[in-house]
């Protein structure tokens, strides 16, 4: 059996590592890689990091608006598809890539898989619940992550080719922890202490290119006292200076601005760090299940269950609110922390419905 993985954003390397990892082992697997992520430390760095071959392909499409990059890497994929002809392809969580990948892979007639089927933040003006509303529309095998996810696909009438098979982000943690903790220097080399700093990221596009929202998160670290490190995405640090709030946080002595980290630099930080603050699905998660807490600059979040189980609060980008979140962090009560069953990973659940189901 051929398989096709399709990626292209800094999330998708990662879902994509415990499955190369086990369809190397059963089947041949080849990862195209689109090129919507391209710099070093957005890119190469996570293949490195989590021990993934060079893709087969990239299709160096890169930074261009919604519609044009998405046209592109349509295009390109489609090409692709067309010669090596897979029995399957899989395409990862809610970027341009996963929907040019999905509809690629539809419009010719191959059978597509879709890994992190059903999140939904029901906001329509973002471009991921876009792609992947479309995608789960597109897709024969949806992989969900949660409970909600079903729900949320039953919700809308799709219920054939759905399956329960847990969250791939988690079983990449747990497969890269334990390295994370022993060769990870970055705490060392930004001289923190466990538990006497707060971690940022913001890159969301409703965060960094809404001025005032961006310019009240801004002013929030400001008026911190603790240490703040911000690893930030190049969207971030372009619309700062863009928004000149930019020579204002980097005067801050208190604020450690940094490039993006890498995968492990970044697992070590958030479990060591006080409180993770972010607008990233992906850390929301990873936050929850290093015990570390978590407080979303957003209103919405897909990963309902980070919320319900109290380590993870949604507080939107308004400054008393981020302050208090931050000043409430030690007292909340008890929190269920996330958990994955480490006898049944998702990996191997994925290939055994794959197996099952495509010939
Ligand atoms: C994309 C995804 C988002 C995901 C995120 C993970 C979409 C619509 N959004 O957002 O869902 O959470 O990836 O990081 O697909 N840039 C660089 N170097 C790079 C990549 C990007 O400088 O290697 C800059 C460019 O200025 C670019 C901007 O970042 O215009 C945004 O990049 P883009 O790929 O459009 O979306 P992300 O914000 O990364």
């Amino acid at each position: 059996m051929k398989i096709c993985s399709i990626v292209g954003a800094r999330p998708q390397f990662v879902k994509l590592a415990p499955l190369e990892k086990r369809f190397k082992k059963c089947c041949q697997h080849m990862v195209v890689h689109t090129g919507q992520h391209y710099d070093y430390e957005m890119s190469q760095v996570f293949f490195k990091g989590l021990q993934l071959p060079e893709p087969d392909y990239n299709l160096g499409v890169g930074s261009l608006s919604h519609g044009h990059q998405t046209g592109e890497m349509l295009k390109k994929c489609e090409e692709v598809l067309l010669f090596e002809s897979p029995d399957l392809v899989l395409v990862y969580g809610d970027t341009n890539s996963t929907l040019a990948g999905a509809l690629a892979t539809s419009k010719l007639n191959m059978k597509l898989g879709h890994i992190e089927a059903g999140m939904r933040s029901y906001r329509r003006d973002t471009p991921e619940e876009i792609n992947r509303l479309l995608t789960d529309h597109l897709s024969d095998l949806l992989f969900c992550p949660t409970g909600t996810s079903v729900s949320n696909l039953r919700r809308e009438g799709i219920e054939e080719g759905v399956h329960l098979v847990g969250d791939v982000m988690l079983e990449a943690l747990e497969d890269n922890i334990s390295i994370a903790r022993s060769s990870s220097e970055i705490s060392e080399e930004l001289s923190l202490k466990p538990k006497g700093y707060l971690l940022l990221t913001v890159h969301r596009a409703e965060n960094t290119d809404n001025a005032q929202s961006l310019a009240s998160i801004a002013r929030a670290m400001s008026q911190l006292s603790q240490k703040v490190v911000f690893p930030m995405h190049p969207r971030v640090e372009k619309m700062l200076k863009q928004f000149d709030l930019y020579e204002n946080l980097a005067s801050e002595t208190h604020l450690i601005l940094s490039p993006p980290l890498s995968y492990l630099d970044m697992l070590k930080l958030t479990e060591n760090a006080r409180a993770v603050l972010t607008d990233s699905g992906g850390l929301q998660k990873e936050a929850c299940y290093l015990e570390t807490p978590c407080i979303t600059l957003r209103t919405e979040t897909e990963w309902v269950e980070t919320v319900e189980s109290g380590a993870n609060v949604l507080v939107g980008t308004e400054v008393d609110r981020i302050l208090g979140a931050v000043e409430d962090v030690e007292n909340r009560g008890e929190i269920q922390w996330m958990r994955v069953n480490p006898d049944s990973p998702p990996s191997a659940k994925i290939w055994e419905i794959i197996a099952q189901n495509i010939a």
